[in-house]
């Protein structure tokens, strides 16, 4: 029995698709799905069908495309409304969501699995930029996300203020696990600022987490922190602590002649392997090189600058 993790399954892609339908039986593995399955609730509802027929537990947390929304469009769910659309399918499925109470893991009943939706305020940028002057900074170096058309955060006055409350809720479940509880944590977004700096696009990291969960990694003794969004897969560790992206990405990110499953990487156990397949060798987000030949053409590392 293995925790397996993925995100960024991109179904709108149909190369993503074909392969989804591809992955094999797991038996009682179980597995987590760390957001950007798609565009269109249909794209987790495919997902799922699929995922919790070949798996005997689903995890899922959402990531900015499952939230996305047309601005003129007025036929579809937007902001905390497609988020609640989001969590109805997945109870359908009996996929754990971040509103579930969180599951122990069978072989360590003091681990529990903890996916987490905290969103993004814009708060990974440098000290000396104000949030006011955040995005023309972003934009003077070319970099924008698709969020500030896409991502409506109705009813809530800003996307901050939503990201504000689902950290003020997820924080308070988790200062109320009894001591010693083990965490695997699980979010979409990084949840540390200096893993979430692209090499080829560090300014896209407003777009990437929030600075109020740089140390929950230490702080909840998490065994292993999982994201994606950046569709940069590595494993790296911080203070001690294990970050695992685990994004399969856009069909330029991965090979199709491996198929999906390749790339579901093992967190419980936890594999030798499988971790050194993920591990560069030389850290993309702290080593100041990366501002001349870019180490990104390393098969373990990929990266998205169209807006993950
Ligand atoms: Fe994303
Ligand atoms: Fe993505």
């Amino acid at each position: 029995m293995k925790l397996l993790a993925t995100s960024d399954l991109h179904l709108a892609h149909r190369a993503n698709r074909d392969a989804l339908s591809d992955v094999p039986p797991h038996g009682d593995d179980w597995l987590i799905v760390a957001g950007d399955i798609g565009e269109r609730p249909e794209h987790l509802r495919l997902a799922l069908e699929i995922l919790t027929d070949r798996f005997a537990r689903v995890i899922w947390t959402p990531g900015n495309h499952d939230l996305w929304c047309p601005p003129d469009d007025p036929t579809r769910t937007r902001g905390q409304a497609r988020y609640d659309e989001l969590v109805a399918i997945c109870r359908e499925f009996g996929a754990l969501t971040p509103d579930d109470p969180y599951a122990p893991w069978p072989l360590d009943p003091d681990t529990v699995i903890v996916p987490m939706f905290l969103l993004f305020d814009y708060s990974f940028r440098p000290a000396h930029i104000s949030r006011a002057d955040a995005l023309g900074w972003a934009r003077e170096s070319g970099v924008i996300s698709g969020d500030e058309l896409m991502l409506p955060f109705a009813p809530w006055p800003s996307r901050e203020a939503w990201c504000r409350d689902r950290c003020d809720r997820t924080q308070a479940r988790l200062d109320a696990l009894p001591a010693g509880t083990r965490t695997i944590l699980i979010n979409h977004w990084p949840l540390r600022y200096d893993l979430a700096r692209p090499p080829r696009v560090p300014r896209f990291s407003l777009w990437s987490g929030t600075t109020r969960t740089e140390d929950w990694g230490e702080r909840y003794r998490a065994r292993a922190v999982i994201s994606g969004h950046l569709h940069m897969r590595t494993t790296l560790w911080r203070h001690g602590v294990r970050y695992d992206e685990v994004s399969l990405g856009y069909p330029r990110d991965w090979q199709a002649d491996r198929g999906m499953a390749w790339y579901f990487r093992e967190i419980l156990p936890g594999r030798a392997r499988d971790r050194d397949r993920y591990v560069p060798s030389v850290d993309p987000f702290l080593d100041r090189r990366l501002s001349g030949p870019s180490p990104i053409d390393r098969p373990s590392l990929v990266r998205d600058d169209e807006g993950a």
